[in-house]
């Protein structure tokens, strides 16, 4: 199986790589350009593509692949909002993905923001390295006693819930379903985990129904002083009413994995671009916020799980038995 992979970073590779002896099947070339209609021509001879979630997958690239002889795509990620699924099955191009990877490395990101943002890690290691040793404008809150809301109690949301109790937290949640795994979480509508939430942690996935479910009207319903973390995606935030909450003081704290207007800068190296939105450039202005990019996902063990599940899924295929939770589109 020869495979060639776009969007390729180090610890893509590296990862990849380090898997390969499992899967002696396997041939791998790796693309730092990403998959467009022109790179799509390079997987000439391939038996299959690899791409990521800020690949274009649409309805041309497909076209183009299928022109070349491709009829495999993997996706290295779980969702396939890039992927046109009509054009695949019109080009005869199989899809498949890797649905859950590490929900605890999420899980364990949120925290991390969280605790970084509270006590101010990000202003003292930067007053530290600048030989400023006073401790004014970095006092925190304890965790310990507070409640936290986790949005959302699937396989991230309910590993966020047991970081929190372990905390000595109490935890609360709104969700449409309740996780039966989840008997020390008491649930609680949408309205009550804004009013008595001390920590909000937004772990559901963006649908149509949610968008923009922080804004104006259920910042107000938070307590004052509340902490904010989104590790979900970007437009469950109203950016524009967030701001407006920051400089009316509402929030304690606010801690971003992702965030609207991200597209053009995850995983890239911009520091010489003049950015187009200011955006991530307000938020940042603000003491008490925490802005990453998007690297909920990246520790080693999520890596190896992604690299697995993906090279699996080529013998899978090879072999016509695919696991119907990784099928974006079957043939
Ligand atoms: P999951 O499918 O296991 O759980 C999602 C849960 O959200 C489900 O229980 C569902 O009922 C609930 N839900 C759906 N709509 C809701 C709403 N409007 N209000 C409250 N709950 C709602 O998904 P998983 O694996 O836990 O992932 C959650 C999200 O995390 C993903 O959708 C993705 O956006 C994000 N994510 C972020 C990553 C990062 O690197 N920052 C990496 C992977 C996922």
């Amino acid at each position: 199986m020869k495979i060639l992979f776009y969007d390729t970073k180090k610890y893509d590779r590296d990862s990849f790589e380090k898997m390969l002896p499992q899967f002696p099947e396997v041939e791998m070339d790796f693309l730092e350009a990403d998959l467009s209609v022109y790179t799509a021509r390079l997987a000439k001879g391939y038996d299959g593509v690899c791409a990521f979630v800020s690949s274009d997958v649409g309805g041309n690239v497909l076209h183009a692949l299928s022109d070349s002889g491709v009829k495999l795509v993997l996706m290295r990620c779980a969702g396939f909002n890039n992927v046109d699924i009509d054009a695949a099955k019109e080009y005869g191009i199989t899809v498949l993905r890797v649905p859950g990877y590490s929900p605890e490395a999420v899980a364990e990101h949120a925290m991390a923001l969280a605790l970084a943002v509270n006590r101010r890690i990000h202003k003292g290691y930067i007053k530290v390295r600048e030989n400023n040793f006073s401790l004014v404008g970095l006092t925190g809150v304890n965790f310990f006693q507070k409640t936290a809301g986790i949005v959302g109690t699937g396989k991230i949301g309910a590993a966020m819930c047991r970081i929190c109790r372990g905390f000595g937290m109490r935890v609360i949640a709104y969700d449409m379903y309740q996780n039966p795994d989840l008997d020390f979480v008491e649930y609680v509508d949408f309205d009550t985990l804004l009013a008595e939430s001390d920590l909000i942690s937004l772990h559901c996935p963006l649908t149509e129904d949610n968008y923009h479910m922080i804004n104006t009207e259920t910042i107000e319903k938070m307590k004052d002083e509340v902490i904010l973390v989104n590790t979900s995606r970007g437009a469950l935030i109203k950016t524009e009413d967030l701001i407006a909450g920051i400089r009316n003081k509402k929030f304690f704290a606010v801690g971003l994995d992702v965030y609207e207007e991200e597209t053009n800068n995850v995983f890239e190296n911009r520091e010489d671009d003049i950015l187009e939105h200011s955006i991530t450039a307000r938020l940042l202005s603000f003491p008490n916020v925490i802005v990453t990019s998007h690297q909920g996902f990246l520790t080693e063990e999520a890596l190896a799980s992604i690299s697995q599940t993906t090279l699996q899924n080529a013998m899978d295929y090879k072999s016509g038995q695919m696991k119907e939770m990784n099928l974006v589109t079957v043939q």
